[in-house]
């Protein structure tokens, strides 16, 4: 696929690595990034030969937030262009990625500036170099981390960290990210692509309707009372269940005769090869 001009999307045996693709303004984020990627997720979700998503950026950059003259100054006299892209901006990175019925693995290699948080924390997984570069840069030039930035990113952190970056805008590195949970894990720069096919991988053996049903109960029932998540989880269950009812009886029946232990792999499944 490359009929987009700002993003690169590469798909490789069932992984589709999207890279957000304008190295020379280190993968800031314009209106037209804003509207290919509605589309590129879009197109994602209904492609059959894109199991695991993968958020990647070209050259040095994953990504310097939004892009401060295409996205902002130059739209200071367009309100209604203004409108239109900053819904994208907020319709791709949030509402699509953190509903995305796909995993999605945010591979963040160097800097990730402010508004980049978003699809950040949007992302199921993130993974970072160790060297890669964070910072909630807003306050540096007159703003504060808006959109939904600060308030998923106190979530992600808690909320000492959190106020400390935001009224700092300190830079960190990507063990500091993973030590304060903003990634799940940090790697040497080296070894970041490798970890993350193969955590892509982990993911590609797995049943995709169980994924979709794990990524719902986790994301859905975070702010339900107990009583409600329990109705929640039952009715959830229920729609995998409808929607793939071989899956339980298999992994329970190839337990049971003792063709694989649950507690370390997945069952096998009999629609993989069709
Ligand atoms: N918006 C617009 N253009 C940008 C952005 C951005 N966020 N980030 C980088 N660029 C452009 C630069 O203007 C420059 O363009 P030019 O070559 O036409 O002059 C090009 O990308 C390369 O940038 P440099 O600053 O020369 O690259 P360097 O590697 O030295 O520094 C860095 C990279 C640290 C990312 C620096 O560009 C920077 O501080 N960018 C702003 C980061 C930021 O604060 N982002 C948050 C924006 S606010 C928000 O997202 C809500």
């Amino acid at each position: 696929m490359s009929e987009w001009e700002t993003v690169a999307v590469e798909k490789e045996d069932g992984i589709a690595w999207v890279y957000l693709n304008r190295p020379e303004k280190r993968n800031a984020m314009n209106p037209k990034l804003h509207y290919e990627m509605l589309e590129v997720l879009d197109r994602l979700e209904f492609d059959d030969t894109a199991g695991v998503i993968v958020l990647a950026g070209k050259g040095d950059a994953w990504c310097a937030g939004q892009d401060l003259k295409e996205s902002f100054r130059d739209l200071w006299d367009e309100p209604a262009e203004l409108k239109r892209s900053s819904w994208a901006a907020q319709e791709w990175r949030w509402r699509r990625l953190y509903t995305y019925p796909k995993p999605t693995i945010a591979m963040v290699h160097g800097y990730c500036f402010g508004g980049a948080f978003t699809q950040l924390i949007a992302c199921d997984v993130a993974l970072a170099a160790e060297e890669a570069t964070f910072g909630l840069s807003e306050v540096n030039w007159g703003t504060f981390p808006a959109g939904l930035v600060s308030r998923v990113l106190t979530e992600a952190l808690g909320y000492r960290d959190a106020m400390y970056y935001v009224l700092t805008g300190a830079t960190f590195d990507g063990r500091r990210a993973a030590e304060m949970r903003l990634v799940t894990f940090a790697y040497p720069q080296a070894q970041l692509r490798e970890r993350t096919e193969a955590l892509a991988r982990t993911l590609l053996e797995k049943n995709p309707h169980t994924l979709a049903a794990c990524k719902d109960a986790v994301k859905n029932s975070a702010r339900m009372d107990f009583a409600l998540a329990e109705q929640y989880f039952a009715a959830r269950s229920l729609a995998l269940r409808a929607v793939d009812p071989d899956a339980r009886r298999q992994g329970i029946e190839q337990f049971l005769s003792g063709e694989y232990k649950p507690g370390f792999e997945p069952y096998s499944r009999s629609d993989q090869d069709q």
